[in-house]
């Protein structure tokens, strides 16, 4: 496709709103991480929302392929590696065991893991730089510029000088390096991606960053340097050139490759668009600190591969810990292991419920604080949705013997008295429960699609609040409390409405707590799983009959409602933060 000549600049206006109603496929990616590091709240942060907005799209009824993993190429493996007497690639499978090791700790669900490192993903990368080559979108050329060694990467003159020519993530000096590189002539596809921005064919979020992205793009695209001659004594480690072995493939332009590589192949092709076929969705997650590689390297490359571009490009900002910023010098990483200490004490949904809830989502930073945690499990958790869960579940075991009560056909009541009274008509609340969460879902608003149906638990405790069932239980033979109906029937419909909000808003949870939102199923015997011990069994039917009030998958009058343990124990806010039982030896 020839390129449109450069647009002149122009005001931004805002994205289109994102699409409600997709269907298809949907591919989502996390960045693939440096194997030298340890795995620490920002790695599983990422990971975390890939793996809550897997389940919720899988929730939806769609084919999902959720992918993470390890980028082990990059120079400081193979020095790290032979400090410890280790080769490359012993050190590197060391770490990518870390990895997962933590992955599977957060009940993550990813369909597959890279390494690049691997076979099958080494090949395809260099056939792709070779495509490159033969397209004349990869040529060779004299580079002069300022190397980050800590970072792997080129940074400007602008930003060197700015960093009085030291690395502006770890403050290590930068390196003035002379080479004869190969390029990727990015500087021809300025005009084709702003358009891809501005139409929002690739949607940069949020928008802040998308702005960014624009902003930078205005001040005009340079060719990016892909390759390293290689030295004497360096170790064979990473690809070469495959047009000339002299040379190796800088490690951000493989690394890249790994989204399209591991979908590369009959099977998986769906998850990828084409041009002329299959639309499916194509989502990568990130911090907003790789996001130039990601919003406009990465889809320029695609477009000079005759490949479709993302759909989405989502750079969350950061975590920071305890109001500072988290650094190596600083030593104040969250890691894996305090991680796993918050888990072990308040359980690891409650470690997902507040990474997702609370996290560095939009364009602002958030802070890793432990009476912030505290407060957040309290509020949503132990008072929230738990809470809601026991009280339920004790009125029906008490009023009803154990067994779901039968609302008698009715679906709304008003309540309270005076300013405080509400109508609860249940059916068109759980419906705009469902509609904000599907909303929520397709732009990424991964908290707001959880807020709403935590917003479906409040209502139903308010609700408790209002209709009082434990006052009219006492009373059964009184005066009516509501028009029409006996205080019996009354007490039924109450209840009965509860457990069937309640189930709905178990499904809207279920993405970021799915052991507690389990535990709740197996105790109310309504697990839409088809295997309810396994959560990676796939789902009855999709959410929009899952969800539906009173449709084939709600509360049946009669069903078991077992009591259980309540959910989340209240936390005690003057509690000393749980410590991660020791650092870990590993990396740099
Ligand atoms: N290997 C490259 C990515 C290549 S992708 C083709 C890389 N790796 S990394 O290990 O440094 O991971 C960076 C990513 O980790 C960020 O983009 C983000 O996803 C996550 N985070 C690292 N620190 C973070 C915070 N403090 N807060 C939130 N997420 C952060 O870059």
């Amino acid at each position: 496709m020839p390129d449109k000549p450069n647009t002149p600049e122009a005001p931004t206006a805002p994205p289109p709103p994102p699409s409600t109603s997709a269907t298809g496929p949907y591919y989502v990616t996390t960045p693939i991480y440096y194997v030298n590091d340890r795995p620490h709240i920002g790695h599983c942060y990422t990971t975390l929302l890939a793996d809550v907005a897997a389940r919720m799209h899988r929730l939806l009824g769609r084919d999902v392929f959720f992918l993470t993993g390890t980028d082990e190429h990059a120079e400081k493996v193979v020095k790290t590696a032979q400090e410890r007497g280790l080769s490359p690639m012993e050190w590197a499978t060391q770490n990518a065991d870390r990895f997962r090791a933590a992955f599977d700790f957060m009940g993550f669900t990813h369909d597959d893991f890279v390494r690049t490192s691997e076979a099958r993903h080494k090949e395809r990368a260099s056939a792709y730089i070779q495509r490159l080559v033969d397209s004349g979108d990869i040529e060779l050329g004299d580079y002069e510029g300022w190397y980050d060694p800590s970072q792997e990467e080129y940074v400007t003159e602008t930003v060197a000088k700015e960093h009085e020519y030291n690395s502006p993530v770890t403050g290590r000096p930068l390196e003035k390096r002379v080479e004869q590189n190969y390029f990727f002539r990015l500087d021809k596809y300025e005009g084709w991606l702003r358009e891809r921005f501005e139409s929002a064919d690739v949607r940069v979020l949020p928008e802040a960053r998308r702005n960014e992205v624009l902003g930078r793009l205005r001040d005009g695209l340079q060719k990016v340097p892909v390759s390293r001659r290689i030295k004497e004594g360096d170790a064979d480690w990473g690809i070469r050139m495959p047009n000339d072995p002299e040379h190796r493939v800088y490690v951000w332009i493989e690394a890249l490759c790994n989204y399209l590589t591991m979908v590369d192949e009959p099977a998986r092709r769906k998850y990828w668009p084409r041009p002329d076929g299959a639309q499916p969705e194509v989502v990568h997650l990130m911090a907003k600190d790789i996001l130039w590689f990601h919003a406009v390297i990465w889809p320029a490359m695609l477009h000079a591969l005759g490949e479709t571009p993302p759909s989405t490009v989502y750079a969350h900002a950061y975590w920071i810990a305890e109001g500072r910023k988290m650094s190596k010098s600083l030593g104040n990483f969250i890691e894996i292991d305090q991680l796993e200490a918050y888990g072990e004490r308040y359980s690891l949904d409650s470690v997902r419920w507040f990474l997702t809830t609370q996290g560095p989502l939009g364009a602002t930073d958030a802070d890793f604080a432990h009476a912030r945690f505290v407060e957040v499990y309290n509020a949503d958790l132990a008072n929230g949705i738990g809470n809601a869960a026991s009280r339920v579940g004790n009125m029906i075991a008490k009023y009803f013997d154990g067994e779901a009560p039968d609302a008698g056909g009715c679906t709304s009541l008003t309540a309270g008295e005076g300013e405080s009274a509400a109508t609860y008509d249940w059916a068109s609340r759980t419906q705009a429960a469902l509609d904000v969460f599907t909303r929520e879902a397709a732009g990424v608003g991964l908290a707001g699609a959880l807020n709403a149906g935590l917003g479906l638990s409040n209502d139903v405790d308010a609700y408790i609040g209002l209709t009082r069932p434990f006052s009219i239980a006492k009373d059964l033979d009184g005066d009516p409390v509501i028009e029409g109906m006996s205080n019996r029937e009354a007490l039924a419909a109450i209840l009965a409405h509860c457990a069937e909000a309640l189930r709905i808003a178990s499904l809207l949870l279920w993405p970021a707590m799915p052991e507690k939102m389990g535990e709740l199923w197996r105790n109310w015997n309504c697990s839409p799983l088809n295997d309810p011990e396994d959560p990676r069994s796939g789902f009855k039917a999709p959410l929009s009959e899952l969800a539906q009030w009173g449709g084939a998958h709600s509360i049946q009058p009669g069903q078991r409602i077992a009591k259980g343990e309540a959910l989340f124990m209240r936390a005690d806010v003057k509690e000393d933060p749980p410590q991660a039982a020791g650092a870990q030896d590993a990396g740099a």
